[in-house]
């Protein structure tokens, strides 16, 4: 059960997107920093500022893009329809780690089965330097925060266990193969932030088993499970985390490395949706 506020805010929003795009694509996707080249590959778009959706993430950042562009993602093997939210709710911006509860259980109850999340994050692994991609195997909740604090039922005790969806793991390695890109494979962790991590931190992030860290994606996560989504994560790692290189760590270079790298990333985000399209447990 959710709050009647939560309820009629999911209500209104679906009906909004109804009737803008139409029943709802299979796939949706949000895009972190670094990501947003994947715009430029969808055919026929339309888009939907998330001001017309009630309870979607308020930009704020003044002219940052904040709204969910609905089209036809084209691959070597298929062609699917696709909903990408550009803009997501952090939890150091106001503290708030349920900032896209309503969003995703929006989609959810659209019609979107399967929920790809991707980010920008700091690398623990020397084998995967800035420019790699990372599919996200588990999490670690570092802050062991929780966006389904005040959940009522049964429900609210999500089992994690399988929360990286294993058959779309499999199909994103294929997929990584098939266009010959070093994908790499590992735990991703929460940090907070908006701090980067200390070098004492990631010593200890390392020693948990993490191999990537970054400031979202896990309470995403944890409310797509919740509401039923089937989930996916790619990180594009920006950087070595603190104390692995002797690089300051800023937001400049977390831009500029994801500016670097963003037309691979996209370009293969874009391919593991359109061939999302092959399988049979998204079509049916
Ligand atoms: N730490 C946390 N978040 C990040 C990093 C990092 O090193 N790089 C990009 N996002």
């Amino acid at each position: 059960m959710e709050s009647t506020h939560t309820h009629h805010q999911v209500a209104a929003s679906v009906q909004r997107l109804q009737s803008q795009f139409g029943a709802a694509p299979e796939v949706a996707v949000v895009l972190g920093s670094g990501w947003s080249d994947a715009t430029l590959q969808v055919q026929d778009g339309t888009a939907l500022s998330y001001a017309e959706l009630p309870g979607f993430p308020r930009p704020r950042v003044e002219g940052h893009v904040a709204e969910v562009l609905v089209g036809r993602l084209a691959g070597p093997t298929g062609v699917q329809r696709v909903a990408m939210l550009r803009g997501r709710a952090h939890t150091y911006e106001t503290g708030d780690c349920a900032g896209m509860n309503v969003a995703l259980r929006s989609l959810k109850a659209w019609g979107v089965k399967v929920l790809v999340l991707t980010n920008a994050s700091g690398s623990l692994r020397p084998h995967m330097p800035a420019g790699s991609l990372m599919l996200i195997t588990d999490h670690i909740n570092a802050p062991q925060r929780s966006p389904l604090t005040g959940e009522q039922g049964s429900e609210r005790f999500v089992d994690m266990a399988h929360a990286y969806d294993l058959e779309l793991r499999a199909h994103a390695v294929k997929v990584a193969r098939r266009s010959q890109l070093a994908l790499g494979q590992g735990v991703y962790v929460w940090a907070q932030g908006p701090q980067f991590e200390t070098p004492a931190e990631i010593r200890m992030f390392a020693a948990w088993g993490a191999d990537a860290v970054g400031m979202s994606t896990v309470p995403e996560t944890i409310a797509a499970r919740h509401a039923g989504l089937r989930v996916m994560g790619l990180a594009l790692m920006t950087n070595m985390a603190a104390g692995l290189s002797t690089e300051a760590l800023t937001h400049a270079l977390t831009l500029q490395q994801a500016k670097a790298s963003g037309q691979r990333a996209a370009q293969f985000l874009a391919e593991v949706v359109a061939g999302m399209s092959e399988l049979e447990s998204i079509r049916s």
